[in-house]
């Protein structure tokens, strides 16, 4: 039989799978062999969505209103919560026609790319970075320009990167503060020099506040749309995932100007139309009980973060930011991953398959995020197991030799 060979778009040649993957399947079929595995890979709490939140969603779904299709934009209940809390967290004043809401704040950002991008059009993206950005900006026909940063400055960009950078094309530039991977969070006076700048030079900013209330030591960093109060040059992406443990219930929601609110309906309509009902209220419900339940997280959030640097720390030749943001570390492992240091390990994919091979430890290496020579660590995983885990990587250390 004759197979015709379909030819596949060149968009979809150009986009790189997920890189966690890679390390995730292995560490599975590892486990799946019964070996004591060990994962510092997730990318979401390990709490359970709060109990009045399932409550509402087993009344929501009596409701027949909540079986049918509902407004593109999202549901009012919701919105309102949304205007109520972008005020009270976020000093972010505006009202329902600024905001649409989306499958989880990934679908939020493809559709901003997508609302904004013409052809060609740059989006500085610092690194590293969160893996989506360049790829959401491919798909909506952008051309990722990555700002690379250093250890040595915490990983925080400056103008001066940006000026050197900047083109007639520079469109967007992504801010993501506390961020992920590295779990850094910028003062206000070095945020407000970025906003600055961009808002200067009328380029626009997508910020990224997923990880907003997961801070510790108090510290944080304004929202640039408290700024830019008419939401001129702002776009704010936020959402439920990360603050109140509901990475499955997929809803996040985009805030800017109507004119770009009124383009993301139109892409949104076509593409998914509302996001589930269920989910909505199950938003609406988060957000309306406030922030006991992501306070007792963070209280665990913060006690793993401090374990986990004291045992970084006493790693030799391990180099750590104590960063205070997110749930993420990112240690600089360079001098593990070159050198001829451990046979066959040449950049830090190697070390984390040694890692994952020898020790049954899995991180994801910092390749996926743009910086070979580092790892990033998620202390979303119980006390027991990353005591154990880390103690394991001590001792991988010191087995080598
Ligand atoms: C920085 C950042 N932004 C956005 C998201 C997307 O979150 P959601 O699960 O709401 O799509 C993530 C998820 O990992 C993230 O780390």
């Amino acid at each position: 039989m004759k197979v015709r060979i379909m030819e596949i778009s060149k968009l979809s040649k150009s986009i790189t799978p997920s890189g966690t993957m890679a390390i995730s399947n292995k560490a599975r079929v590892l486990r799946e062999q019964g070996k004591p595995v060990i994962g510092f890979g997730a990318g979401e709490p390990d709490f359970p969505t709060p109990e009045y939140v399932i409550k509402d969603v087993q009344i929501a779904a009596e409701d027949p209103a909540n079986h049918k299709y509902s407004a593109v934009a999202g549901l009012n209940v919701l919105k309102d919560e949304i205007v109520r809390t972008s005020k009270l967290y976020s000093g972010i004043e505006v009202g329902q026609e600024n905001i649409v809401v989306s499958n989880g704040g990934k679908h939020a950002i493809l559709t901003t790319f997508m609302s904004l991008l013409n052809p060609g059009d740059e989006v500085l993206i610092p690194s590293p970075y969160w893996t989506t950005y360049p790829e959401a900006v491919k798909i909506s026909g952008g051309n990722p320009v990555i700002v690379d940063t250093e250890f040595d400055d915490d990983f925080k960009i400056n103008t001066d990167q940006l000026e050197a950078l900047k083109t007639n094309k520079t469109k967007i530039l992504v801010w993501v503060s506390p961020s992920n991977p590295t779990g850094v969070v910028y003062t206000k006076e070095e945020a407000e020099k970025i906003y600055n700048w961009a808002f200067d030079n009328d380029i626009w900013i997508l910020s990224d506040e997923l990880y907003e209330h997961l801070v510790y030591e108090g510290v944080t960093s304004p929202s640039p749309a408290q700024y830019d109060k008419t939401l001129k040059n702002t776009i704010v992406i936020n959402g439920v995932a990360k603050a109140y443990s509901m990475t499955g219930w997929r809803v996040g929601w985009i805030i800017a100007n109507t004119e770009v609110i009124d383009m993301a309906k139109k892409i949104q309509s076509h593409a998914t139309s509302n996001v589930s009902n269920l989910s909505q209220i199950a938003a609406y419900s988060a957000l309306k009980n406030g922030l006991n339940e992501t306070k007792i997280m963070k209280e665990s959030f913060n006690r793993r973060r401090l374990n986990a640097i004291d045992k970084f720390s006493q790693i030799e030749n391990v180099n750590l930011i104590e960063s205070t943001g997110a749930f993420y570390l990112f240690p600089d492992v360079s001098y593990y991953c070159s050198n001829g240091i451990i046979n066959g390990v040449n950049n830090s994919i190697d070390f984390c398959n040694w890692l994952l091979d020898e020790y049954f430890i899995a991180f994801v290496p910092g390749e996926v995020f743009g910086k070979n020579g580092f790892l990033r660590c998620s202390y979303a995983l119980s006390d027991e197991n990353l005591d154990e885990g880390l103690n394991r990587f001590s001792k991988a250390i010191k087995d080598i030799k």
